[in-house]
């Protein structure tokens, strides 16, 4: 078995996969699992062993349909003028969101509640019975979770991890709603060596994957 089919699979079944984008972009390893499927201890293994920034993609689609902008385009100061990345064109940042029935919205259980209700918020929008006004009656902003916008086309538009985690979720027809949380090393505080991903990988009996291979078989 391949390791795209390996991740298909792990995501089907709800479990998170690894996924490094590329050398030359950010050069980072994500942990990424189907929104859906995110339980407290999930949360923990993200703030714990990845270390980043705990955020939920969502595609093109759902996010025009609940009304989600790109946070560059709607924070009104100077900071946002000028965005300039040294990996890539833009940024997928969305708004930061917390679920009503959380409290601070930060813990561990908080954070899952956002996560999986976000999930199943993405999945009724293509039955048409979901938009902005009940996104809104569900969640407030800001929050504690990072939503962030697919590219229209996936990765014929960026190749980030955003849209490299709705590619694969796409592909094992999951709903367009992923978790992605890069992987820190607690010692230099850099980005996880893909090694060293590598490694965790094996330890925890998870699939690692390139973005490059998703890339030749998704785009
Ligand atoms: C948000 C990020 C991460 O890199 C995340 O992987 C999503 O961004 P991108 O699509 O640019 O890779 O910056 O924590
Ligand atoms: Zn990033
Ligand atoms: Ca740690
Ligand atoms: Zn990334």
């Amino acid at each position: 078995d391949d390791a795209l089919s390996s991740a298909l699979s792990a995501l089907s079944a709800g479990e998170p996969i690894l996924v490094h984008d590329f050398d030359d972009r950010e050069g980072e390893t994500d942990v990424v699992y189907p929104a859906g499927a995110v339980e407290p201890a999930d949360v923990a293994r993200l703030r714990n062993d990845a270390g980043g920034l705990v955020c939920v993609a969502l595609s093109h689609e759902v996010s025009e349909e609940l009304g989600l902008p790109f946070l560059d385009g709607v924070i009104d100061h100077p900071t946002a003028a000028d965005h300039e990345l040294a990996y890539d064109d833009r940024s997928s940042f969305s708004l930061p969101v917390n679920h009503r029935d959380t409290f601070t919205g930060i813990t561990d259980e908080d954070r899952a509640l956002t996560i999986t209700e976000l999930s199943a918020a993405a999945e009724r929008v293509p039955d048409g019975d979901y938009g902005a006004d009940d996104f809104a009656a569900e969640f407030r902003s800001p929050g504690h979770v990072n939503l962030l916008r697919g590219a229209p086309n996936l990765l014929s538009d960026r190749q980030g991890h955003t849209e490299l985690g709705l590619a694969l979720a796409a592909e094992a027809d999951l709903p367009a709603a992923v978790v992605v949380c890069e992987m820190l090393d607690d010692e230099s505080g850099t980005a996880l060596s893909p090694a060293a991903a590598l490694d965790y990988a094996n330890r925890h009996d998870l699939v690692y994957v390139e973005g490059m291979d998703v890339v030749e078989r998704l785009a």
